[in-house]
Formats: C-alpha cells, sequence, structure tokens
C-alpha cells in the first residue's frame, strides 16, 4: 500500500490555485459548447432551472463527497478507495477508466477549438454561406482535424509533466480570468445587437411544456459531465489540498463558478442568434456552425469575435482536459510509483494514439465500428451515458454508506476547527437521496442507449470491475 507517500506528494500553492484548476477542470467545453445546445434543445429556462436543480442537490453534494474522499487519504483515485476499502477500489478504477477514455476523444474537440480560433483569422468567415459544409468537410478530413489535435495534445503534455503547482496551477491562474474576461467580452458584443432580447427571453423565460423525463435525464447528465464528476477528477485534485482548506466551501465556489460559466455562454451566444434570426436547437452543431455564421454576418469585427470565442473554447477546453490527463498520470505515479514525467509520457503515447483513431472514426475510419459504433462515439457514449452516473452514485453510496460518518464529518470540518452548518442536511441527501435518484436517472439513461452490444458492454465492464474489486 502506498502509504509514507504523502511527505513528498505534490500540493497546491494557494487556495486561489486550486481554486482555479479545479474550475478549469469543470468549466470547459461541457459549459461553452454542450450546455447552450442543449439549452436550445431543451426549451430554453426551463432546462437551466432544471439543471440549477440539478447542480446545487446533486452536483455539489457529490462534489463535496469527492474532496473529502481525495484529502482524507491523500491519494489520487484509485489508491483513495484502495487503501480504505479494497471492495470499493473499482469505483477509483471505474473514475480512471472514465477519465482515460474521455481524454480519447475530448483533445479531438479541443483541437477543433484551436483550429478554428486560428482560422477565425485566416478567412473561415469570409463565405457564411459555405460554414455549415467547411465543418462537415473538416471534422472528417484524413489530416488535417488530426494535426490540430496532436497540438493541443501537446500542449496538455507540457503542462502535466510541469506538476501540480508549476504546470496544472499556474496555467489554470492565468487561463481560468482570462476565460471569463473574453466571456464578458463576448457578451456585451452579442447584447449591444438589435433584437438580441429575444434570445434573454428564451433563456430565462420556462417553456414548461417541452419538458420531459428526458429533459431532467440530459439536466443531470450534464451536471455530472460538466463539473467533472464521478472521473476521479476532483478525488485527485483533492488529494493535493493541504489540510487547512475548507472544503464546504471550496466546492460552493466551484460549483458556482462552472454554473456562472455555463450560462455566460449561453448569454454570450443566444442574443446574437436571435438578433441574426437564427434557430437555437442546431444540436452539435451550434459552436462550430451557427455561432461562426452569426459571426461572419457581423461584418469585419465579426474576426475579431470569432477569435476570442474559439480562444475561450481552446482554453477552457485545455484547462479541463489537464484534469483527465492528471487522473490518469496520478494513477500511475500513487498505484505504479513512477515519476511524472514517465507517467505522462506514457499516458500521453497511448492517449494519442487513441485520439487519432477518434478523430479519423469522423472520416475515412467511419467504416469501422466498435460495439455498432465509431471509436468517437464509443468513448462518448460510454462514459457520458454510463460510467459518469454509475461512479457518482457509488461515490455517494461509499460516502454516505461506507465510510465512518465521523470519520467524514471530521474531514469535512478540518477536525472541527471550521464550522459547517449544513453537514447533517448534505450527509443525508448523500446517503439518502442521491443514490436513488441517480439510480433512477443512470439507469433509464443506460436503457435509452440504442446500440444494445454497447450498452451490455458498458455494464458488463463495470460488473467486472466491482466482482474483482479486491484484485484491482
Ligand atoms: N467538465 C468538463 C467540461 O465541462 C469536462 C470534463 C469531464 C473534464 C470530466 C474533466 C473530467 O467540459
Amino acid at each position: 500500500m502506498p502509504q509514507g507517500e504523502q511527505k513528498a506528494r505534490e500540493s497546491w500553492g494557494t487556495r486561489f490555485g486550486f481554486i482555479m484548476a479545479a474550475a478549469g477542470s469543470a468549466i470547459g467545453l461541457g459549459n461553452i459548447w454542450r450546455f447552450p445546445y442543449l439549452t436550445g434543445m431543451n426549451g430554453g429556462g426551463a432546462f437551466i432551472v432544471i439543471y440549477l436543480g440539478c447542480v446545487l442537490f446533486v452536483g455539489l453534494s457529490i462534489m463535496l463527497g469527492e474532496f473529502v474522499v481525495g484529502r482524507g487519504t491523500g491519494l489520487a483515485s484509485v489508491g483513495a478507495f484502495k487503501s480504505r476499502h479494497r471492495n470499493w477500489t473499482f469505483v477509483g478504477v471505474l473514475g480512471v477508466i472514465s477519465s482515460f477514455f474521455i481524454y480519447c476523444f475530448y483533445p479531438v474537440v479541443g483541437g477543433w477549438a484551436v483550429a478554428y480560433m486560428v482560422k477565425s483569422l485566416t478567412g473561415l468567415l469570409s463565405n457564411p454561406g459555405a460554414i455549415a459544409d467547411y465543418f462537415g468537410a473538416f471534422i472528417t478530413a484524413p489530416l488535417e482535424p488530426v494535426i490540430w489535435t496532436l497540438i493541443f495534445l501537446a500542449v496538455n503534455l507540457f503542462v502535466v509533466a510541469k506538476g501540480v503547482s508549476g504546470g496544472i496551477e499556474l496555467t489554470s491562474k492565468i487561463l481560468m480570468p482570462m476565460l471569463f474576461g473574453l466571456l464578458v467580452i463576448i457578451i456585451i458584443k452579442s447584447l449591444s445587437l438589435p433584437g438580441s432580447g429575444a434570445g434573454l427571453t428564451f433563456l430565462f423565460k420556462p417553456d414548461w411544456s417541452v419538458v420531459t423525463g428526458k429533459t431532467f435525464l440530459a439536466a443531470l447528465g450534464q451536471a455530472f459531465f460538466s463539473l467533472s464528476l464521478g472521473m476521479g477528477v476532483m478525488i485527485t485534485y483533492g488529494s493535493y489540498l493541504k489540510k487547512d482548506e475548507h472544503l464546504p466551501s471550496d466546492a460552493l465556489t466551484v460549483v458556482s463558478m462552472d454554473t456562472l460559466a455555463a450560462i455566460l455562454a449561453g448569454i454570450a451566444i443566444f442574443p446574437a442568434l436571435f438578433a441574426f434570426g437564427v434557430e437555437p436547437t442546431a444540436g452539435t452543431g451550434l459552436v462550430f456552425v451557427v455561432v461562426p455564421q452569426v459571426f461572419a454576418q457581423m461584418g469585419g469585427i465579426g474576426v475579431l469575435f470569432s477569435f476570442v470565442f474559439f480562444l475561450a473554447l481552446a482554453i477552457a477546453a485545455l484547462t479541463s482536459s489537464v484534469g483527465l490527463l492528471e487522473t490518469v498520470v496520478a494513477y500511475f505515479m500513487d498505484e505504479k510509483g513512477m515519476s511524472r514525467k514517465k507517467a505522462t509520457y506514457i499516458s500521453s503515447a497511448v492517449t494519442t494514439v487513441i485520439c487519432i483513431l477518434s478523430s479519423l472514426s469522423l472520416g475515412v475510419m467511419s467504416g469501422f465500428s466498435v460495439f455498432g459504433v465509431g471509436v468517437f462515439d464509443f468513448f462518448d457514449i460510454l462514459t457520458d451515458k454510463i460510467f459518469l452516473a454509475i461512479g457518482g452514485m457509488c461515490l455517494a453510496i461509499y460516502v454516505g454508506w461506507v465510510l465512518n460518518k465521523e470519520e467524514v464529518k471530521l474531514e469535512a470540518t478540518n477536525r472541527g476547527a471550521l464550522p459547517f452548518a449544513l453537514f447533517e442536511t448534505w450527509y443525508a441527501v448523500i446517503k439518502y437521496v442521491i443514490p436513488v435518484l441517480v439510480a433512477v436517472v443512470a439507469v433509464s439513461g443506460i436503457m435509452a442507449i440504442e446500440q444494445q452490444s454497447l450498452m451490455i458492454f458498458g455494464v458488463v465492464v463495470i460488473g467486472v470491475l466491482a466482482l474483482f474489486s479486491k484484485k484491482l
């Protein structure tokens, strides 16, 4: 068991640095890409209200749970469970696998963001009518998107190789405030357009008639993904926390920042869409097709705003993907005793190959399928629809039913040194409410997966891990 490692363990330099890193992990493509299009497809304000409920009730509770588990043991995702309850090691392993899998497709989209940032300046917007076709041609090309993905991966490798405070923290401290600044610039422009008010109405006026069970499913799934929960990232980040950090207020700050970023992205995008009479329900193509079309209609200045927008998207993607890589790297360091550099290089080498396959699966390799879907979709569906929710549910059960309540309380209150008035409420929620709620949502989500063989594969993986937890 990797004890005695505590003394040499890296830690965050400052509270601000940690908050920026954790918020950096949370704020990502999920906020700027997924949140707006999910909102668009699910009835605007109604979706936002339900999403806020999921975030506050479920997301915040699980995030605090992950911090407690991570800092309590001072070990990353796998070790945090293994060192206490070997039967539960599989939850940590599932987390590392999820992070690894997400890191096998997320950087592809990160690469697109970097590409669009550069292309904004070099003529992407010169022909608004061609933007939709351009996106289709770009992501299916054999070489170009792969190159952008490699560039994006290289930056990740560089940041993670530099370590917790010298790499991840430093980068996040600079990039996160910048991201908020960039969003504000776009918002000012967006709101100044004539006719933009309709976008705000759409965002903030709930239309309950479109709400169905699926809306709740989408909202909870989005909360997990957006807050980086259920995949060991927040356990890993929590493991680098010093003992005097106040976990409940840190969790609240990170969750609030993530939610703010999502809402800001909505305010940046929807008023502009409505001002130019574009449908808000464009789905996944929203930020790479519809948004550039809107910028193109702004004339010359649109180029600048497009650049700013995709820079924000690239920043958001980067600070999230370093969290994924770090979770995998920390596993190798804690459990296999590897040095940071070696762990980073090995993880990067493997994931680079898979990312290339993911990118190619959208084009030349589209005929090749794993369990009925392409490589990119395989990783996306498996994590988003199965692993994250099950991981989050297991974490809640672990904190509520397996860990000793007193111990949890001591960790959450820094041995009683700091107040946490809502401890009993939080504990009851994580013990009784979340497992049931997430189970319902997870099961209905899993049942809704169209590719049966993929669904069965995902469930079997979790089952096998759980069965052999002691051996992991
Ligand atoms: N939270 C990130 C986002 O919203 C995605 C992510 C998921 C990052 C899991 C790290 C871990 O884009």
